[in-house]
């Protein structure tokens, strides 16, 4: 459907947008929201995006289709009105130590309180100081913080497919929990974070402990600590420093030394060993003609996916670690002993763009003799924290490159921070190897979303963007 609304006394053409909040923000009006995302399904529970139409009074702009001729305005006294008491009540219900928040500074609830003006509010706090779950190695939940909007429910149940969160009780004692409400750590959670990633306000965030027990092991004169970065998080911490998304690896590098690490390596390394264990046993199972197609095991959020929800895929999965697992191997087994120290000694830290990873690295399976391959693992929000409490500027660190022997690494591993990357970088080898390419074999389709076509290719399928 398609036609014309006027907002705020501007005439606006619409074409197939599915809301009102739509065509507004398509024509660069901006309409506050808490519990919309454009991928997910609409509820309409937060009321924060309300405007005032003709002759239907004020309405919730993401479940309101336009109709050519409406006339809407998105700014008046009465919305106004409307948001700021949306906006108290809320904060109400809401424990309000921004100060000690994850999420400060980038709570939208505390950025719309500010936007209003609130600085008073009417109604006593009815924040009931509940227990923290902390259960989970990769995200935890605060229930004083909740706001009810749903996004984690929709996201992991609409996106994901695995529906760990939902909604419990009804009316003011409506809260949202685990599965059975049970601990997280002891739901199906996959720990993708997708959850952390839509809370607009901090009831959801990454379980940071890691960062206290790298500082021990920086402390620990008889460590030697060593760092391993996956290609994901060198632009995404350029972002967090405000330099824009440009790859600072060499500055991430200068100020990891600076921080105290012994040695700093590039994950991209055993990114290539991976492609190159992948492909081989890909090439293995074509010839023998079993357990086709091949699923990447790069992923723990998709291997913990298909362990629960798809046991029939597990003889599909590669049995390869991945590039993070296979770093914290050869480090622990290989490298201790060219420096000559015991495994226990060394302390390998891992910054990766994903909750998941802090997950993987303490499945048993990745550990020998009672010692973990890989210690501990930093997102990149809390590797620009590790920065920040050393007290370092970073856009004024001088470059620095990865230490040797580890420093090698092709283009194809870089890509593993890419969608279809790992892919991409599997079919490239395999195509080398069988049609005896010299120098560079281009594979395109694999790339991005393009990653769609794929079941006509029948070779190798990833689940997840790109990652480590
Ligand atoms: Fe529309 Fe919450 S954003 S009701």
């Amino acid at each position: 459907m398609s036609g014309k609304i006027t907002i705020n006394g501007q005439l606006i053409d619409f074409t197939d947008e599915k809301n009102i909040l739509a065509v507004a923000r398509n024509a660069g009006i901006d309409i506050p929201t808490l519990c919309y995302h454009p991928e997910l399904s609409v509820v309409g529970a937060c009321r924060l995006c309300v405007v005032e139409i003709e002759r239907m009074g004020v309405q919730a702009s993401c479940s309101t289709a336009p109709i050519d001729g409406m006339v809407v305005f998105t700014n008046s006294g009465r919305v106004n009105r409307v948001r700021k008491m949306v906006l108290e009540l809320l904060l109400a219900n809401h424990d309000r130590e921004c100060t000690t928040c994850d999420a400060s500074g980038a709570c939208k609830l505390q950025k719309y309180a500010n936007d209003y003006g609130i600085k008073r509010l009417r109604f006593p706090s009815r924040s009931q100081c509940e227990a923290l779950d902390n259960s989970s190695l990769s995200i935890v939940r605060d229930p004083n913080k909740c706001i009810l909007c749903g996004l984690c429910v929709r996201i992991c149940k609409e996106k994901q497919g695995v529906g760990v969160w939902d909604f419990k009780n009804r009316g003011s004692r409506t809260e949202i929990v685990a599965a059975m409400d049970q601990p997280l750590a002891e739901s199906a959670c996959i720990n993708c974070g997708q959850c952390i990633a839509v809370c607009p306000c901090g009831a959801l965030s990454s379980n940071s402990t890691a960062i206290d027990e790298v500082w021990a092991a920086l402390r620990d004169p008889k460590k030697t600590v060593v760092c391993q970065i996956a290609p994901a998080p060198r632009a995404a911490l350029g972002e967090e420093f405000g330099l824009g998304s440009v790859d600072v690896t060499a500055k991430l590098v200068a100020g990891l030394r600076k921080v105290g690490f012994d040695k700093v390596f590039d994950t991209v390394f055993t990114a290539d060993m991976t492609t190159i264990e992948e492909s081989n046993e890909f090439l293995g199972r074509v010839t023998e003609g079993k357990n086709l197609p091949l699923f990447t095991s790069c992923c723990p959020g998709w291997v913990k996916y298909a362990e629960q929800f798809h046991p029939e895929l597990l003889n599909n999965v590669s049995t390869c670690r991945s590039p993070q697992q296979m770093f914290g191997s050869v480090l622990k087994k290989k490298y201790t002993q060219d420096l000559g120290i015991k495994a226990e000694d060394m302390f390998v830290v891992s910054i990766m763009p994903c909750t998941a990873k802090k997950y993987e690295a303490k499945r048993p399976e990745f550990m020998t003799d009672g010692v973990y391959d890989v210690d501990a693992v930093l997102t990149t929000v809390e590797a620009a924290r590790l920065f920040r409490e050393a007290g370092i500027i970073f856009d004024s660190l001088e470059d620095s490159a990865f230490d040797q022997p580890m420093e090698q690494a092709t283009g194809s591993g870089v890509i593993f921070g890419a969608t279809g990357g790992v892919m991409e970088s599997v079919i490239r080898y395999v195509a080398g190897k069988l049609l005896n390419a010299q120098g560079r074999v281009d594979v395109e389709f694999t790339r991005g979303m393009m990653i769609q076509r794929l079941p006509a290719y029948r070779l190798m399928i990833l689940t997840k963007p790109g990652c480590c």
